[in-house]
């Protein structure tokens, strides 16, 4: 307790308690991700300062341009997690293979998935950043585990959690027990909870996607941008709010704050690449599914739930329409029925 208040330490050793039979390895595990996040946090917080900013000059497995800060900030999450004894191995969207953890140090029963910065277009700009991050049981070979051990569906994950690096520093985790979000006192270098039990309001007037694709959109998704567009004068009656932070992260918290619907839906631009989506499932899409499932949300490709997705590979990118119950529904219900249509 610091003053009264619940620090993210405490939190996850009272939550732990709750566990049957839980040894511990959990516990310490959130506490090293808890802290790379606040490295990176305090990086993100210096910037020029301390020269992070700007592009890498390399590129990652997925062909994007790394800037500086994705790969410091990979560095710091397997630093910071490869020591303890608590992981079979990690994986991330920087790195084109699952890290092993290195021989001199012991092996343990979880995986760790991250994407170390989310929304790295907008470092540069000062525009707010974040860390996603997931944990899944190893369930087979520990001590060899190998890419496949890490292809388990959304609905397996033990805990799923985000940092943001915005105005204040936040983290935000679920275990599978509701949404606890923390903020980071830099006075005394803790996360302190501040955002007991989040909930995503049902009803919502606001949404995000990047406009400049509509031309490839694909028709439900036409359909119901159009419809908000159209305002109070259309079908909807009422008018909608538009927002695109191009950082996801910052994207889930305003809906986990005031309720609304995040979209990155399969285009025909993407089709003609061979893509099945812009976000990664295993970094972005099912931890953040996760959180807003257990935020009272709903997460769906438009076609399926995606935390139920089979994983076929580790880079696997996934369409992604997330927040607000009705609002995802209502999406999800136009895809049924053009797809019917289509079929017919
Ligand atoms: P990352 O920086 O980890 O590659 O992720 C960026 C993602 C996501 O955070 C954001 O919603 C989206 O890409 C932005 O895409 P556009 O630049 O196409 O808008
Ligand atoms: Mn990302
Ligand atoms: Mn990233």
């Amino acid at each position: 307790m610091q003053n009264g208040r619940t620090t993210i330490t405490q939190f996850i050793i009272e939550e732990q308690r709750h566990i049957q039979g839980a040894t511990g390895d959990f516990t310490s595990l959130l506490n090293d991700v808890v802290t790379a996040c606040k490295v990176i946090s305090n990086m993100v917080n210096h910037g020029a300062l301390v020269g992070v900013l700007g592009a890498a000059g390399t590129e990652n497995v997925q062909g994007e341009d790394q800037k500086k800060l994705d790969v410091i900030s990979n560095d710091v999450f397997l630093q910071s997690n490869e020591w303890a004894g608590h992981l079979a191995a990690m994986a991330s969207e920087e790195m084109e293979d699952i890290y092993h953890i290195p021989s001199q140090y012991p092996k343990g029963k979880y995986l760790l998935t991250f994407d170390p910065l989310d929304g790295s277009s907008n470092i540069d700009v000062n525009v707010s950043v974040g860390t996603i991050f997931s944990i899944l049981r190893c369930k087979g070979d520990c001590q060899n585990p190998t890419a496949d051990d890490f292809l388990q569906p959304g609905t397996e994950q033990v805990c799923a959690g985000y940092a943001l690096y915005g105005p204040s520093s936040m983290m935000v985790l679920t275990t599978g027990n509701g949404v606890n979000g923390f903020t980071l006192d830099q006075n005394i270098g803790e996360f302190v909870l501040t955002h007991p039990d989040m909930t995503i309001p049902t009803e919502t007037r606001e949404f995000a996607i990047n406009a400049s694709n509509g031309r490839f959109w694909e028709a439900p998704v036409k359909r119901y941008v159009d419809e908000c567009l159209q305002g109070d004068t259309g079908s909807r009656d009422n008018d909608f709010n538009m927002r695109w932070i191009a950082s996801m992260v910052a994207e889930v918290h305003r809906i986990l704050t005031r309720g609304g619907i995040f979209m990155y839906p399969i285009d025909e631009k993407m089709k003609s690449k061979g893509l099945q989506g812009k976000l990664r499932l295993m970094y972005e899409a099912n931890p953040m599914s996760f959180i807003v499932e257990q935020a009272g949300g709903m997460s769906s490709t438009g076609r399926e739930r995606i935390m139920e997705i089979a994983p076929s590979e580790l880079h696997q990118r996934v369409p992604v329409i997330l927040g607000s119950k009705t609002e995802v529904e209502r999406v999800v219900a136009y895809h049924k029925e053009h797809d019917t249509d289509a079929a017919a």
